[in-house]
């Protein structure tokens, strides 16, 4: 608890370019949640580099992302948005989890094992322990709740048996987090292949669409989304593609899935196909423009980046100095 609010976790890689996935799963539900929780609000590029990145350009995606936080609503001033590896108790944090963790546990991990696959070159130690640098993340600030998609559950699950552990060992250290997913949007599929997630590594750019896109890429992609033969709009699982278009369609406007399906009765896939490019353009330009506007504006940025980054680091710091005292470590002498 900080000022009687529980306490929110969340990041997002800096790798490839924002898609609307990240917004419908994760961003959108940070902005719902960030009056009624004491928010930490992570760039994590720490875990960025598990994959090989061109260092400037993981620079600017990092900037990027920090700006996207903001103009998607979500406001510094009460919130902390800050760079992960600006504050270096993330890997100290790591270090000592990682001898609470069993290689068993980090071999179950589905992507570990899909991004191995991806990249059989350079299946790192990294790719491995990343859900350890996670958990590090979120019992570094004693997070209550941690708002993901779908995909992220299981690394919840790891941190939260690792939180378990120890706590056992040392008495009652960490908060258990509980993972927040939302009831639609939670796992956006691929526009191309609807039962695969919308992922920003995608190669093909038709699956995704990326929130940077412009109005007629959107509406393309759209229109081009893969549905079925059957010519029916309802919402059910052997229709993948209608079902991820109604779920982004519904994630967008706020309508339930059942108004949805009465809303297009009768009409054909490309009534929805437009609606929901209509939809998505409304949220994406706005956000767009403000990202614009506040990327301008380095002073306002810059002070962000310095302020967030101590009030992150002054949190951080009392939990691992807890945590290294129940292991052992010596006392500060000052
Ligand atoms: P990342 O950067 O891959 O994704 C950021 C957030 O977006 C969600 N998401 C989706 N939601 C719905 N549909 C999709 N197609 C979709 N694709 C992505 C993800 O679930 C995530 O919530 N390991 C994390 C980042 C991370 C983190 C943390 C998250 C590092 N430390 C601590 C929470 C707490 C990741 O790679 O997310």
């Amino acid at each position: 608890m900080i000022n009687g609010k529980k306490i929110l976790f969340s990041g997002m890689q800096a790798t490839g370019s924002l898609t609307l996935g990240n917004y419908l799963g994760a961003l959108k539900n940070w902005v719902a949640l960030s009056d009624e929780y004491d928010c930490f609000y992570s760039v994590v590029d720490m875990h960025s580099i598990t994959i090989r990145q061109d260092p400037s350009i993981l620079r600017k995606r990092a900037r990027k992302l920090l700006s996207t936080y903001i103009a998607a609503g979500i406001d510094p001033a009460k919130s902390c948005i800050y760079y992960q590896s600006h504050v270096s108790a993330h890997a100290e944090m790591m270090w000592i989890l990682s001898c609470f963790t069993y290689i068993g546990e980090l071999n179950r991990m589905t992507q570990f094992k899909d991004k191995s696959e991806k990249h059989a070159n350079n299946i790192n130690a990294g790719l491995f322990t990343y859900p350890i640098l996670m958990a590090a993340d979120i019992l570094l600030y004693q997070a209550d709740v941690v708002p993901v998609g779908v995909d992220q559950i299981q690394h919840l699950e790891i941190t939260r048996n690792i939180a378990e552990r120890f706590n056992n060992l040392y008495g009652d250290v960490f908060t258990i987090p509980e993972a927040y997913v939302g009831k639609i949007g939670a796992k956006i599929m691929s526009l191309q292949d609807p039962l695969k997630k919308m992922s920003k590594s995608d190669e093909n750019p038709n699956g995704s669409i990326y929130l940077m896109d412009n109005v007629d890429t959107v509406i393309k992609k759209c229109k081009r989304a893969i549905t079925d033969s059957k010519g029916m709009i309802l919402y059910l699982d052997e229709q993948p593609g209608v079902k991820n278009l109604i779920d982004i369609y519904c994630s967008c406007t706020g309508k339930q899935p059942c108004e949805t399906v009465k809303e297009f009765e009768g009409k054909g896939y490309k009534v929805l196909k437009e609606a929901v490019g209509e939809e998505v353009n409304s949220i994406l330009q706005p956000l767009q423009r403000r990202v614009a506007e506040i990327e301008k504006d380095t002073v306002y940025l810059n002070s962000i980046i310095k302020n967030n980054s101590e009030k992150a680091e002054y949190f951080a710091n009392q939990t691992l100095r807890k945590i290294q005292k129940k292991v052992g470590f010596p006392e500060r002498l000052r």
